[in-house]
């Protein structure tokens, strides 16, 4: 492919992603911002493939065939609740890529450089590259590992943890300088090296120290570092379309952290040096259980929905868990067309990924009018009949406003406890993610319906007949 095909394949490319991601923002154009994405991608893996740079097909094409067979079971393969796994684990690729890149274009033997200038620029780039690129790695993998289960969800808060992590960067800072400055590229290499297990080291270390709860900012966290990650890898493969996708990532995945937060009413700097969502004791969790429960049958729920005017459902990790919104989606319809108004209560973090609620809802064909962020609807509880929490726990506990001690005091939760009758849909008393007892379920005007999500809301629509 000539210079210039593939300069405009990559500008092309650029612009869908640019597209992409303004689409990806909107529930009612996330079908084609998708699109555009998958365009995009699809030009930029053929424009590099057909490119200049490409000398030989012998190992490329069973390469590409084989990552494109794996990627298309894996996604096909993976429910909606395992996504954040597979998110972590594809950006640690991003990062273990960065890192292999940077050493093999510093150990390139073909490298030339016009000027002492420019071979400087060139090893910051590899030394900045691999840097970011190996904390992208380890970091992914032990997030991947915690949202697995397989490594305890609780932080790992090592006496002195802060001084650790910075006398590591200081360490790597200093052997960036001394990196350099060395002539000898053997001498330098060991530097590189050094600093490759120390930035590996502090991957590990820096998402070890975060805690459950703050597990979806450290997700976004690392699409971000990733997203730097490739940013370097295109300086220093001079190329700009991964320059430019790099940067989208890196900073979409910035923005969306900074909104997380905004979500949790959590400091990004406190999310990122860790040691939350576990650590502390909340005097109500180590209170336990609260009194007792009242339990509900479907028949009555149905009874209590049919009565109501104004209905809200709040769905949680459990609905989606139980895949039950395909029912919640025909109750909802049911009681509409009796003249019931129902809404659904969106948590910035329902479930186990942004904007996890509403692509299950959007799936069930759930109108868009009809689902409300939690800033606009939160006003409303009371002076609402009846909410249903389908599978919905840390996002609706009171605790996270009445109990300074809770380790999830101050993210801004749904205030439901405040509706006439909320009915609580839960196979135990189990607590949610971040491991908090919720004193919900013991208010007076709280209902157990106990069961799986998907029977219970099936029962309950037995008792909804339709219009
Ligand atoms: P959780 O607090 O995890 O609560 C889920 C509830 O669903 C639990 O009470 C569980 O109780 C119930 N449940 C599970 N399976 C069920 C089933 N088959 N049928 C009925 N109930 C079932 O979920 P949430 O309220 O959606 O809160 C989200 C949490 O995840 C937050 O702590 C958030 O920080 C964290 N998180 C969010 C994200 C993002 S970005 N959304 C990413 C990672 C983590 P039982 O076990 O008793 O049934």
């Amino acid at each position: 492919m000539n210079p210039g095909l593939t300069t405009v394949s990559y500008i092309g490319a650029a612009i869908l992603f640019i597209l992409s991601l303004s689409g990806l923002s909107r529930q009612d154009t996330a079908r084609r911002g998708n699109l555009y994405g998958a365009i995009g991608m699809g030009i930029a893996i053929l424009a590099t493939v057909f490119g200049a740079g490409v000398t030989s097909y012998a190992a490329l094409i069973p390469a590409v065939l084989v990552g494109a067979a794996i990627g298309s079971v894996l996604a096909m393969r993976v429910e909606m609740t395992g996504m954040p796994e597979l998110v972590a684990i594809l950006h640690s690729f991003v990062g273990l890529a960065a890192t292999l890149v940077g050493f093999a274009s510093y150990l390139d033997p073909n490298a030339h450089f016009d000027s002492n200038a420019e071979r400087a620029i060139h090893e910051i780039e590899v030394f900045v590259g691999v840097f970011i690129g190996a904390v992208t790695f380890t970091g992914s993998l032990i997030a991947f590992g915690k949202l697995r289960g397989s490594i305890s969800g609780k932080p790992l808060t090592l006496p002195a943890r802060h001084w650790l992590n910075l006398a590591g960067i200081v360490v790597a800072l200093i052997l960036g300088v001394s990196f350099v400055g060395t002539e000898a590229p053997q001498g330098a290499l060991t530097q590189l090296l050094i600093m490759t297990g120390i930035a590996l080291l502090l991957g590990v270390h820096l998402v070890m120290a975060i805690g459950g709860a703050d597990m979806p900012v450290v997700v976004s966290m690392l699409n971000s570092y990733s997203g730097w990650a490739a940013a370097a890898t295109g300086f220093m493969l001079n190329n700009d379309l991964l320059i430019v996708t790099g940067a989208l990532v890196g900073s979409s995945g910035a923005i969306l952290s900074y909104i997380m937060c905004r979500a949790m009413n959590r400091k990004f700097l406190a999310v990122i040096l860790g040691g939350f969502g576990g650590a502390k004791a909340s005097s109500a969790a180590a209170a336990g259980p609260q009194g007792d429960v009242t339990p509900i049958s479907a028949e009555d729920v149905g009874q209590a929905l049919t009565d109501a005017k104004e209905v809200i459902i709040v769905p949680g990790y459990g609905m989606a868990v139980a895949q039950a919104q395909g029912v919640v989606s025909e109750i909802t319809k049911r009681l509409r067309a009796k003249g019931v108004t129902v809404r659904f209560a969106i948590h910035p973090v329902a479930g186990r990924l942004p904007g996890h609620m509403n692509v299950l809802l959007a799936e069930a064909k759930v109108p868009y009018d009809i689902v409300l962020e939690m800033d606009e609807i939160n006003a409303d509880f009371p002076n609402t009949d009846v909410v249903l929490v389908v599978g919905a726990n840390d996002i609706v506990n009171p605790s996270a406003q009445d109990d300074p001690g809770s380790p999830i005091a101050g993210m801004p939760v749904l205030e439901v406890w405040k509706a006439r009758t909320v009915v609580n849909f839960k196979r135990s008393m189990a607590t949610g993610y971040a491991g908090v007892e919720n004193p919900l379920f013991f208010k007076d005007n709280s209902r157990m319906l106990f069961g799986d999500a998907k029977k219970s809301v099936d029962a309950i629509l037995a008792h909804i007949p339709a219009a």
